[in-house]
């Protein structure tokens, strides 16, 4: 049964993560009912976060497992949106295809299935990445990528570029959702977002936070991973975690909204990100490690589609992203007090 009252109810899966997190709080706080899914109810210390947004509104929490056909039923029944934000995000697996690329995919098609058959929902939002549009051979500067544009899977079969089968579960699982939508009549936007930053919900983060932070964290790992975006997508696309949030609500409720949705806010450098940092924070010192880095991006990712559907993005510079980003730091332990 659809939602009744004008109440609308979305789904919203994988919602003890952090983007998820943030999304099941945005949606309670403008009225909707939400049903969410995680993989395991009974674990307290994931899923606390989300016993205290149902403060906030009707909150359900479901069980439901990407790799388990059809356990997304209940999740989506009567739901007016469905927003697809559970993923496998195994970056350094050493078997891709069967760690990344193969459950990507299976598991997308499984959401989808399960909206089709409820027959409530009027727009599935795929969370997808801007990974799968900037990935190929780009020589010199000066490119502007805009949804047309796919990573290009042969040459990343043949690179092997960092998280490379990542890049390939997200191009894939794109066209597999596109393919299913278009044979059943189903409305799909897909949300691109690059490097989100923002404070979640969430106690605890694993990528883009750590990243985001890791030239004044110390943390290795996470700077290795901010670099090498910058040396896989010609320069380092930021966009806030609320205005994702945003963007992802706008396109399930924007009529006309189909297809790819680039969401970046912005694009710098590492050195840039670097000089704002050792500027606004002097109490911690900037380590930019060592390596070839760019003055300046040398490819630009275009929210203009976006844009000109109606969306605004409310924080347009560093200073603004990362407001709130260092004391969240703090908190998940990230960065010392
Ligand atoms: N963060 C970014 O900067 C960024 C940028 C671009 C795109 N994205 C995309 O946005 C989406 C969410 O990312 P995130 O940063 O929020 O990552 P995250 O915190 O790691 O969230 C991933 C979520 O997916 C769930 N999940 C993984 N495998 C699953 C399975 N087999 N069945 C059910 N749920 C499963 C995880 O649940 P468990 O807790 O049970 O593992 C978790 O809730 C991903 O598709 C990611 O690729 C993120």
């Amino acid at each position: 049964m659809a939602a009744t009252g004008g109440v609308r109810t979305a789904c919203v899966t994988g919602g003890n993560g952090y983007i998820a997190s943030a999304l099941v709080k945005m949606l309670l706080q403008r009225g909707y009912a939400v049903k969410t899914t995680v993989r395991n109810p009974d674990d307290r210390e994931k899923n606390a976060h989300l016993m205290e947004l149902q403060a906030l509104g009707p909150l359900e929490i479901l069980r439901a497992d990407l790799d388990d056909e059809g356990s997304f039923e209940d999740a989506v029944a009567g739901c007016d949106y469905a927003f697809l934000v559970a993923a496998p995000v195994n970056l350094t697996s050493e078997d891709p295809e069967r760690d990344q690329i193969e459950p990507s995919v299976r598991g997308t098609l499984n959401v989808m299935r399960s909206c089709a058959r409820a027959g409530t929902v009027r727009r599935v939002v795929l969370t997808s990445a801007a990974s799968s549009v900037c990935i190929r051979p780009l020589e010199g500067d000066g490119h502007v990528l805009d949804e047309e544009s796919w990573s290009d899977l042969e040459w990343v079969a043949a690179e092997k570029p960092p998280s490379w089968g990542y890049v390939v579960s997200k191009v894939l699982s794109e066209k597999a959702a596109l393919r299913f939508a278009q044979e059943h009549g189903m409305s799909l936007a897909i949300a691109c977002p690059v490097l989100t930053v923002g404070a979640s919900p969430v106690p605890k983060v694993y990528t883009s936070v750590p990243a985001s932070l890791s030239l004044i964290s110390g943390d290795e790992a996470a700077l290795a991973m901010l670099k090498g975006i910058e040396k896989s997508f010609g320069g380092v696309p930021v966009v806030d975690l609320d205005d994702l949030c945003r963007a992802e609500v706008f396109l399930a409720e924007a009529e006309a909204a189909s297809g790819r949705y680039i969401c970046s806010s912005f694009d710098t450098t590492v050195v840039e990100i670097a000089q704002f940092l050792a500027d606004k924070y002097p109490q911690y010192s900037v380590n930019i490690g060592s390596g070839e880095l760019l003055e300046k991006p040398r490819v630009r990712l275009s929210s203009a589609k976006l844009v000109k559907q109606g969306f605004e993005f409310r924080c347009k510079t560093l200073d603004e992203v990362y407001q709130g980003v260092v004391e969240y730091g703090k908190a998940l332990g990230i960065l010392p007090y």
